[in-house]
């Protein structure tokens, strides 16, 4: 795996890869890699002649009382990882390298309205800076397929409106949800969790896929669902930011009719900010 630190650099290489006909593939991720990572890389080598992968604990993304600097940062082990997953190209740039004017003059990619909600609401500016450091990501790699997790299933949605409303000629797929045993999604930030949290964690799962099933049954009492859900929930121990049950194309509360349905739920642990969703198609 050739690794590379500079805009320069990886560009010269992937031109290169271009130039010889081969389709470039890329999977942009902060890090800390774990198998979830790794299936997006799979599905990238799939579909594409070389894979690249991003590491970038990208600043702007993170408000100002957040985990930025406590983010788990554990370069050697990913990189081991990648060797392991046959990627063939990191892109490892440090903060002056994506962010040479500074963040506060850095120019701005914005995607309104489907921002303002969910997680939005809760981490005023985050997806703004999603949306700005991948579409610096995308013009650096210039990739011809970028796959993002269902896991963050609103960032997935705000990348596929950005890339569509800005012309960017990237194909988005979208990786399955990688889960521990008992359902927690992998994340990064599952190391925040407290060994005397941790098996209650799974509640916010099990209390997403409950719902799931009231709804193929045929229940569409929405508010009534959401409320039990997060008694449910509390009932665990957690304070719950948000759930709820949403048209999978608006991310707005869904109506009684709609046929493309997520279930989204966020809560707090101790140290953490833990997010999952579930997604059912009605016929
Ligand atoms: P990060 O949290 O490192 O995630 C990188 C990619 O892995 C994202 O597309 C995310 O959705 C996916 N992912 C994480 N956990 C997953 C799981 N359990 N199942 C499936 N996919 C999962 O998301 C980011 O980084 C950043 O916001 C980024 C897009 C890199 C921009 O900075």
């Amino acid at each position: 795996m050739q690794i590379f630190h500079h805009v320069t650099s990886v560009r010269e290489a992937l031109g290169k890869e271009r130039a010889a006909g081969r389709t470039v593939g890329f999977v942009p991720t902060m890090g800390n890699l774990h198998q979830a990572h790794i299936e997006l890389v799979k599905i990238a080598q799939q579909h594409c002649d070389v894979v690249v992968v991003s590491i970038f604990v990208n600043p702007l993304q993170f408000g100002l009382h957040e985990d930025w600097d406590k983010y788990p940062r554990t370069y050697e082990a990913d990189i081991a990882k990648l060797q392991d997953a046959s990627c063939d190209y990191l892109f490892y740039p440090d903060e002056k390298e994506i962010y040479p004017n500074g963040m506060a003059e850095q120019t701005r990619v914005v995607v309104p309205t489907m921002t303002d909600v969910l997680c939005g609401a809760s981490r005023p500016g985050h997806f703004e800076g999603v949306t700005t450091v991948v579409s610096k990501l995308f013009n650096i790699v210039q990739p011809d397929e970028a796959v993002f997790g269902i896991k963050d299933f609103q960032q997935l949605a705000v990348i596929r409106r950005m890339v569509e409303d800005l012309c960017i000629p990237v194909k988005i797929t979208a990786g399955e949800i990688f889960r521990e045993p008992d359902g927690l999604a992998m994340s990064s930030r599952n190391s925040y969790i407290t060994p005397e949290e941790r098996p209650r964690v799974s509640q916010l799962n099990e209390s997403l896929n409950w719902v799931r099933e009231q709804i193929e049954q045929g229940n569409r009492e929405f508010l009534a669902l959401e409320a039990e859900a997060v008694k449910q929930i509390e009932a665990a121990g957690f304070k719950v930011d948000y759930f709820t049950i949403s048209s999978s194309r608006t991310l707005q509360p869904a109506a009684h009719d709609d046929t493309e349905i997520t279930i989204l739920g966020a809560m707090y642990t101790q140290a953490a900010r833990l997010i999952d969703n579930v997604s059912l198609t009605l016929g």
